[in-house]
């Protein structure tokens, strides 16, 4: 697989991401590098100029219902209800009947504690409360890969901390292999079990650093463990700027 956006400057070159079912792999590069534009083509969004994306030997397409998203914005349609833009993924794929579908819609709203604003537009909400709709819409569809693109980085600093440790409960709960993106070394300790690091060309994907940290991680214990320092500071040398 190739991938630029000029012509004979690939930013992509037979790139291959393992993970174990279940793991926790977060991507960590700085803001350009191609983050992104990885994570569009492993979900089939943008086609590479030459070659193949293959996830488990077959070639990857939008739709596939294994996928699930969490992008950077909620992007949830403003006139649907809560519940409905969850239940949304459902009709689509025509899975069950409506009613199964508002109630399992109602379940996942329920996992992400917000089953009591189910009725409300998006509008309604908080910025954080509307990416963990989000979530719920991605979770509703039990995808086996999650992929996130730096899912929480337009919410404030204290919300964003409460969403990493609500994303580590329900991992904890649901067991999906997620491939977390993100610009921030401390939010890649503190969520995943390994980290890959991604440069700007020529860089690639060409350095990887096990978060071998407890579980369950906490807010306030983890981040004050020395392990966390110094992985925190292995990933900033390891990263290219
Ligand atoms: N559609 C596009 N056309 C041309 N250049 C693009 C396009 N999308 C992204 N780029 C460029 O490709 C590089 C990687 O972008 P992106 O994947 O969005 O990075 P990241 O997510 O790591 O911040 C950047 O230099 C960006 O400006
Ligand atoms: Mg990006």
């Amino acid at each position: 697989m190739g991938f630029g956006y000029r012509p004979g400057r690939d930013i992509f070159r037979n790139v291959t991401l393992k993970a174990r079912p279940g793991e926790f792999v977060a991507l960590l590069g700085p803001s350009g590098c191609g983050k992104t534009t990885l994570l569009n083509l492993l979900s089939g969004f943008l086609a590479p100029h030459s070659g193949t994306v293959t996830i488990d030997g077959r070639a990857v397409r939008p739709e596939m219902s294994e996928l699930g998203y969490v992008f950077q914005a909620p992007n949830l349609f403003p006139w649907l209800s809560v519940r409905e833009n969850v239940r949304f993924g459902l009709r689509m794929a025509g899975q069950l009947d409506p009613d199964e579908q508002r109630r399992k819609a109602l379940q996942y709203l329920d996992l992400v504690g917000l089953s009591d604003v189910a009725d409300e537009l998006p509008n309604r909400l908080s910025g954080g409360m509307q990416q963990r709709v989000a979530l719920a819409r991605a979770l509703v569809l039990e995808p086996s890969l999650l992929l996130m693109d730096e899912p929480f980085a337009a919410l404030d600093a204290i919300t964003r901390s409460a969403m990493n440790a609500e994303l580590l409960r329900l991992w904890s709960t649901l067991g999906q292999t997620i491939l977390f993106i993100t610009h921030d070394v401390e939010e890649a300790v503190f969520l995943a079990d390994r980290v890959l690091v991604l440069g700007f060309p020529p860089h690639g994907l060409d350095s990887e650093v096990t978060i071998d940290l407890p579980r369950p991680r906490d807010l306030r214990r983890t981040r004050v463990l020395p392990g966390f320092a110094e992985l925190c500071d292995t990933l900033l040398q390891r990263t290219p700027v």
